[in-house]
């Protein structure tokens, strides 16, 4: 059958509508992951205001320059520590866009762990951080930070308290991908569960006590997300033992490590760098 240039036009429509509508699909649920961890931010922003009024207090009170410094410090650490989260807020809401750029994975990581470390810690999931390198990989760091987000909440959802979380950064130079691993000690996933899981709206979660329940869009949307930086995800789980989701992206190599290689090629040591 052959199209006429007004089935053409409808088709060019239909298409443009479906990106535009997969694309405010993918703002949405970054917001409702981001929802799950309301209460626990909002409860971490109380800490951090009863430490403001206390040490503001105490340094009221005690006129002595050396309790009057303490408080001082206390109320710095505390609008600090405010700051990253209202800042890593900031960004993750941001509108992502497309654009794609070279970005550090342990910091993406860092950002996405300053949202939702009340969240683990008020559920007693410790998280153990093994960064062996510090990749870079050209993504859109907003979308990847969902990625990570939506892996860690699926899996501090899957655990009970006393879990761990343990996450993995490195760097396969035979295969030029950045990984990035997502592991939990939860109850994993069983095995005619398992096809269904990056399937659109597929959930196995029930309403909480405050009415959060699975969308069943989060894993579809990471699927989306890494396959459009051209990475691999994969999952690896045994029943009652947890679950690893494995995000593979391709790495590129930063202006720094290029320079330190050639350097060193030719015999050169590499430029010491602050931390
Ligand atoms: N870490 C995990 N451990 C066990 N099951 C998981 C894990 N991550 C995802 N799942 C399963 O995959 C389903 C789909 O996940 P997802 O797409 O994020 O939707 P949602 O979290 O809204 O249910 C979950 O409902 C759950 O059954
Ligand atoms: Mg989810």
């Amino acid at each position: 059958m052959t199209q006429t240039p007004a089935d053409q036009d409808r088709i060019r429509q239909l298409t443009e509508e479906n990106e535009s509508l997969r694309q405010q699909l993918k703002e949405c649920q970054k917001l409702s992951s981001v929802g799950v961890l309301a209460s626990s931010i909002t409860h971490e922003f109380n800490n951090i205001l009863t430490t403001v009024i206390n040490y503001a207090k105490m340094g009221l009170r005690h006129r002595d320059d050396a309790m009057r410094d303490k408080s001082f410090d206390k109320i710095l650490a505390a609008g600090q520590r405010a700051a990253r989260i209202t800042t890593g807020m900031l960004s993750y809401a941001r509108s992502s866009g497309s654009r794609q750029e070279p970005r550090d994975l342990v910091e993406l990581m860092e950002d996405v762990l300053v949202l939702v470390e009340k969240d683990l810690q008020v559920h007693r999931i410790s998280v153990d951080r093994q960064f062996a390198s510090h990749p870079q990989a050209s993504v859109n760091a907003s979308q990847i930070q969902q990625v990570l987000l939506n892996l860690i909440i699926n899996a501090r959802q899957a655990m009970e308290p006393g879990g761990r979380l343990t996450l993995k950064i490195s760097q396969n130079t035979d295969t030029g991908f950045a990984e990035i691993a997502v592991q939990d000690t939860g109850g994993g996933i069983p095995p005619e569960k398992l096809p269904q899981i990056f399937s659109p709206f597929y959930s196995t979660k029930q309403a909480d006590d405050q009415g959060q329940g699975g969308t069943g869009l989060g894993l579809s949307l990471c699927r989306d997300i890494i396959e459009s930086h051209r990475g691999r995800i994969r999952v690896e789980t045994v029943v009652g033992r947890g679950t690893t989701f494995t995000l593979k992206l391709p790495a590129v190599q930063s202006v720094q490590s290029a320079t330190d290689e050639a350097n060193s090629a030719v015999g050169q040591p590499p430029l010491s760098r602050a931390s």
